[in-house]
């Protein structure tokens, strides 16, 4: 089992392979509506408290990765100590057995050396790639790339070398070019044939949230999935607070043919529809804050009303939560089934003049809220349930019948 590569150099593989099966978090903000592939690469930068941590925790414990390697990059000790007490007790929803088997961590945390920051990136990254030489899809996060860019200045000041940007060294944007670089799903070497790979996400912590530092602003130029921290999101408790309207995902069309394979065909049109409504209800806001949503005719308020069930039912996850912790891709495409179907039902209502607040009215609203909570995974028949009284109560105050 013995094995020697210099970690800062790429183990080779026959071929890469396209970015066309996604890697399934259970987070339905991450799954839906900004989505990685299994050896893409993504970024997740915030503020202080907005949830990086929790995040990348929450990818650890339910990707569907045979193997994880999570790297502690300077950050604080007892956040590498919650995982060493916490994932030895739960269980891989997979194979059945502990989490801790298919987990490697590599640790260096703020009270470690920095010069070993810079290494245990390497060595983390080396140990993906030992991994996908076998033919297993790795999964690599990394919590914090600014801290090992940090080590990299501290480095670099000592050196003597000329400082670039912010302190940091002219070398910061290829060395993080270098990193991301090796993510991807490849032909191993070798025989019998097998496709394995590395998914590298890194937690970038820019000071004060401000997304325009070296690390953050380089790291952009890297990765296709971005997944902006916020804040305002966090501080409202909206978690996790991933911003839908600065976020961005360059795999949704590589992954759509595997969502429309596997779970719907109208997936990506779902999440288009889905997805306008919340940013129509960006441009809208601006008008309410002005005017106040009296300005507003019945088919606009009817958007904001439902943006806000899709905040709530579907964007928020409570990671702390049993049920709520994953969300099947099954379950994630029929909440928001649901949800559009709301809407368009609620259209229609409209246009036969039944009023918005008889709309909102209809208990199928909280319903739809809680469903998240609520419905288990294995219970898809309630959420079939959903829909059918969902029928039922728009034909009750309409008084005829509304078309799907
Ligand atoms: N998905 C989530 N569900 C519930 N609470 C969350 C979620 N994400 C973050 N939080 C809350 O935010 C706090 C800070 O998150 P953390 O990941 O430690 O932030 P960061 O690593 O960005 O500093 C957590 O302790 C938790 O209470
Ligand atoms: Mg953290």
């Amino acid at each position: 089992m013995y094995h020697k590569w210099p970690v800062r150099k790429p183990r080779p593989y026959h071929k890469r392979h396209d970015p066309t099966i996604p890697l399934l978090t259970g987070q339905r903000v991450i799954d839906t509506f900004f989505p990685i592939a299994k050896g893409g690469t993504g970024s997740i930068p915030g503020a202080f408290g907005t949830g990086k941590t929790v995040t990348l925790h929450q990818i650890a414990k339910w990707a569907d990765s045979q193997v994880v390697v999570y790297i502690g990059c300077g950050e604080r000790g007892n956040e590498m100590t919650e995982v060493l007490i916490e994932f030895p007790h739960l269980k891989d929803p997979r194979s059945g057995k502990p989490l801790m088997d298919r987990t490697v961590l590599v640790a260096n945390t703020s009270n470690m050396p920095v010069a070993a920051r810079e290494a245990s990136i390497y060595t983390g990254v080396t140990i993906a790639e030992y991994y996908r030489d076998m033919g297993k899809d790795v999964v690599l996060v990394a919590d914090s790339t600014s801290r090992w860019a940090e080590a990299l200045r501290e480095m670099s000041g000592r050196l003597e070398e000329m400082p670039a940007e912010e302190g940091y060294p002219s070398y910061l944007a290829s060395r993080l070019a270098e990193f991301y670089e090796r993510a991807g799903r490849v032909r191993a070497l070798g025989s019998p044939d097998r496709d394995g790979s590395v998914t590298l996400i890194g937690a970038v912590s820019p000071s004060g949230g401000d997304f325009t530092e070296p690390v953050t602003t380089h790291t952009m130029r890297f990765i296709k999935t971005f997944w902006a921290l916020d804040a305002k999101l966090a501080y409202s408790r909206h978690y996790p607070s991933i911003n839908w309207m600065n976020s961005y995902s360059g795999y949704l069309a590589d992954i759509a043919k595997w969502w429309s394979k596997n779970i719907n065909e109208d997936w990506l049109s779902l999440r288009s529809e889905a997805y306008s409504i919340l940013q129509r209800e960006d441009t809208l806001k601006e008008i309410v804050r002005l005017l106040g949503p009296e300005a507003l005719p019945d088919e606009e308020k009817l958007i904001l009303e439902v943006a806000r069930m899709i905040k709530i039912g579907m964007l928020q996850q409570n990671s702390f939560d049993d049920v709520d912790t994953y969300c099947s891709p099954e379950k994630q495409y029929k909440l928001l089934k649901l949800l559009v179907g709301f809407y368009k039902k609620g259209q229609q209502a409209l246009k036969e003049d039944v009023s918005l607040s008889d709309i909102r009215k209809l208990d199928i609203v909280t319903r739809l809220l809680k469903a998240r909570m609520d419905i288990k995974d294995d219970e898809m028949p309630k959420l079939d349930q959903l829909e059918s009284d969902m029928q039922d109560q728009f034909k009750s105050i309409t008084g005829v019948k509304v078309s799907n």
